[in-house]
């Protein structure tokens, strides 16, 4: 029956052209919560309510949104999805203001809204209605994630999720240089047409790096950072070093057996000689022995 209204309305070509006040700039609305899609005109005389007519719909498919007639709603021909989610203020209607109060916005809220009004005259406006999530911070991870060597190849992944739109994710290593060529970008969408993004970054090791990857939502702007930075903990020997090491081991395991070598030589050396000096003195003490017998 609105089908039929709206056109009939719209026909009356005897009416004059109202202007509605629409805001230019696309509506942002964050995810859950609640939108306000304004749209006023001011009229010159005093009027009826019951002489208002509002119709809010879809403007590509002409989809009922919110319809206001006679002095009350009308949502008989509301489409299913917006079912008790709309509302105008009522207290401002005969102010000129046919706002439409939109709550828990979900992302296929997004897109162009027309609002058309009859008092006496008529007009008509659309706005765009655009929808914004935060993503959760990001998180970055390594893979592999232990036993590291300079050299190595290394996917670096920075993922965030439950938001919309599509971010753009920015990597850099510690001096500030731009990595974002090398990376790989996936969006996966859930069921609420949220995304989940993640980037991966390839690198050649290098000792002591940092490496940083930071989230931009195109409606929300710089919404995360997360770093990493490898130092020698998570690096394993570099084999140079390793190389230096072991040779270093093996070098002071020669010099101890040839210390323990000599030593052992030097004691038993110092055995004999003490050995010998014992029986020089036993020998001469038998001699003194035999001496003083002999002297008996
Ligand atoms: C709606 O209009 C009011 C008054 O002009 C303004 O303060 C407010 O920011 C507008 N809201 C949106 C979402 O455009
Ligand atoms: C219409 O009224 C609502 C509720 O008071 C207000 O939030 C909104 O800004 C108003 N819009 C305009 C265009 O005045
Ligand atoms: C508004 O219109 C209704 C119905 O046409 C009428 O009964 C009512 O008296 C009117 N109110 C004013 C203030 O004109
Ligand atoms: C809207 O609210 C009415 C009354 O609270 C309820 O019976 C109906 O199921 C609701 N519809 C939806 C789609 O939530
Ligand atoms: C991207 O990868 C190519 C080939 O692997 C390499 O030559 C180039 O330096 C890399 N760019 C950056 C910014 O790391
Ligand atoms: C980094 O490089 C990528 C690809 O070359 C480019 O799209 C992006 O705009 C650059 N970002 C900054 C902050 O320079
Ligand atoms: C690691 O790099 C930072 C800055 O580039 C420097 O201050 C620090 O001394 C370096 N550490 C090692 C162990 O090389």
């Amino acid at each position: 029956m609105l089908h039929l209204l709206l056109p009939a309305v719209l026909a009356v070509q005897a009416m004059a052209e109202m202007q509605l006040r629409v805001p230019e700039q696309p509506v942002v609305a964050l995810y859950d919560q609640d939108a306000t899609l304004n749209c006023s005109f001011s009229h010159p005389n005093v009027f009826n309510l019951s002489d208002l007519s509002i119709f809010w719909q879809l403007t590509d498919t002409k989809r009922n949104v919110h319809t206001y007639s006679e002095g009350h709603d009308l949502l008989v021909d509301q489409a299913e999805r917006f079912a008790n989610r709309t509302s105008l203020f009522p207290t401002q209607l005969k102010l000129g203001n046919v706002s439409l109060l939109l709550s828990k916005v979900v992302v296929a809220d997004e897109g162009s809204y027309t609002c058309f009004v009859k008092v006496q005259d008529y007009g008509r406006a659309a706005l765009f209605l655009q929808v914004a999530a935060p993503y959760t911070k990001p998180v970055l991870t390594l893979e592999p994630e232990s036993n590291l060597r300079p050299g190595d190849k290394v996917a670096l992944t920075c993922a965030a999720y439950r938001g919309y739109p599509a971010g753009v994710v920015v990597w850099q290593d510690g001096s500030g240089r731009n990595l974002t060529e090398n990376v790989t970008l996936s969006l996966v969408a859930n069921e609420e047409g949220l995304f989940t993004m993640t980037s991966v970054l390839t690198v050649t090791l290098e000792p002591n790096s940092t490496y940083s990857c930071q989230l931009i939502n195109p409606l929300l702007g710089e919404e995360g950072y997360a770093s990493v930075t490898i130092t020698g903990q998570n690096i394993a020997f570099p084999p140079v070093a390793l190389w230096v090491t072991v040779g270093l081991a093996v070098c002071l395991l020669v010099l101890l057996v040839a210390l323990a070598a000599v030593c052992r030589r030097k004691i038993k050396e110092s055995c004999e000689e003490a050995r010998r000096e014992a029986e020089e003195a036993k020998e001469l003490n038998e001699d003194e022995s035999e001496t003083g017998v002999e002297a008996r």
